[in-house]
């Protein structure tokens, strides 16, 4: 299992993508950068397709960005690898300025370190399954059995083992991603970047593709920045979602925060009917144990989503205590737990602190903060959203990369 750590992968500050005469001048000028998008195109004829944006991929996360169409997200995430030139702001990549890398420098970047899956595959329909899987390391001028070998391995990895010899026109659009996802690991990348890529399948298919995300980075412990204007993926895959709205990043946070706390009326609407209980963890929830609570009743890890704290409650007929690393660090009773679902219970940052303010044991709780709710939320969140995933309680590592040919293969 891979731990998320502060360390950023991407570091984005005050990015500008402005498309249209002059865009330049947009971002410069206070007065043009306030506009509303429909005043900013009749005034100059342009669109601020991506607003102010400042963000950090931190090494190990499933960073989301979600909104919905037009928000920006596309043009987002290629900005990072400069597949769009981004018109103002700063990007970093391990500290390196992207902005600044001259032509070999973004190759190198795009063939070896950050690589996307596309919605529409992007595969090379001549091409057996292998062979498309193995591309990346052949631009990367990776010998032929070399990268055959290679490539068996991400085959089997994402479960099309006995389909090689295959051409894509003879594999079902869930296969064809899992060639795609394939594609993208084979070049072993430090990010991957997914660009809605399940949006084109089925239900069906797309919550396996989901599942096996997870799993693979659960497995692999990649850094992955996955673009979706569905709030259920957004919830079950994300350790930390950017809502974005015609450009800007409206919220940031964990898939908690962002339900529990909306920063504004519209990321409110957004969030408005999600079941809370599935997302929200116990710490939203949790007081001081008294002594004898501190010794009695079911225990539930912190990182316990609140319908599953509702369950253990339930059964026992008690309080629940929230045991991290075998000490009682607070108790969750019927009327918070309800509270959370009611919606009645705010969440604020310091809310597991405050929850436990005093009590010795629970600084062990608000001393793991970052990693530790990360990780709780990771594990909450994925049993979030219309299509809950019960018993995905497990903290998760991080997946493997790929490399797209295709309508995108100027990128290589
Ligand atoms: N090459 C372009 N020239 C002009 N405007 C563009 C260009 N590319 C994108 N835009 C505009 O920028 C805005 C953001 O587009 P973008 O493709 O990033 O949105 P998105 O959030 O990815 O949407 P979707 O969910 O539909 O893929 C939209 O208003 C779009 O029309
Ligand atoms: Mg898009």
């Amino acid at each position: 299992m891979t731990t998320i750590t502060d360390t950023p992968v991407f570091s984005v500050e005050g990015l500008w993508k402005v498309f249209g005469p002059k865009a330049e001048r947009v971002p410069a000028d206070p007065e043009l950068a306030s506009l509303p998008a429909a005043e900013l195109r009749s005034r100059t004829g342009c669109t601020a397709a991506v607003r102010d944006v400042s963000f950090d991929v931190r090494k190990g996360e499933v960073f989301v960005v979600m909104g919905l169409s037009g928000s920006g997200k596309s043009t987002l995430v290629r900005c990072l690898t400069r597949l769009i030139e981004p018109t103002a702001g700063t990007i970093a990549v391990d500290g390196e300025d992207v902005r600044a890398m001259d032509r070999t420098r973004l190759r190198e970047l795009r063939r070896h370190r950050a690589a996307m899956v596309f919605q529409h595959f992007g595969l090379l329909p001549h091409r057996t399954v292998l062979d498309n899987v193995a591309y990346g390391l052949e631009i990367q001028g990776v010998g032929k059995s070399e990268r055959r070998t290679r490539a068996r391995e991400v085959v089997t990895k994402v479960g099309l083992e006995g389909m090689e010899q295959r051409r894509p026109g003879q594999l079902s659009g869930g296969q064809r991603q899992r060639v795609g996802l394939a594609r993208a690991l084979a070049v072993d990348p430090e990010v991957l970047l997914f660009d809605e890529p399940f949006s084109a399948l089925d239900p069906l298919i797309r919550r396996d593709m989901q599942e096996e995300v997870i799993r693979l980075h659960r497995e692999e412990g990649r850094t992955m920045v996955f673009i979706t204007h569905d709030l259920n993926e957004a919830l079950k895959l994300g350790d930390r979602i950017a809502l974005m709205r015609d450009g800007r990043v409206v919220q940031l946070g964990t898939p908690e925060e962002i339900v529990g706390s909306p920063a504004d009326d519209y990321v409110r609407e957004f969030v408005r009917d999600v079941p809370r209980e599935q997302v929200m963890t116990v710490r939203t929830a949790m007081r001081t144990a008294s002594m004898e609570e501190a010794g009695n009743g079911p225990a539930v890890s912190p990182n316990a989503t609140v319908s599953q704290a509702i369950e253990a409650v339930a059964r026992s007929g008690a309080p629940a205590r929230v045991v991290d690393r075998g000490r009682c660090v607070g108790v969750v009773d019927s009327d918070a737990l309800l509270g959370v679902v009611a919606g009645t219970t705010p969440v604020d940052a310091d809310n597991d602190t405050d929850a436990t303010a005093g009590d010795q044991a629970a600084a062990a709780v608000g001393g793991d903060s970052a990693a530790g709710s990360q990780a709780a939320v990771a594990a909450g969140s994925r049993a979030a959203g219309a299509a809950p995933v019960p018993g995905k309680a497990a903290p998760r590592t991080r997946g493997q990369a790929p490399q797209s040919p295709g309508t995108d293969s100027g990128a290589l």
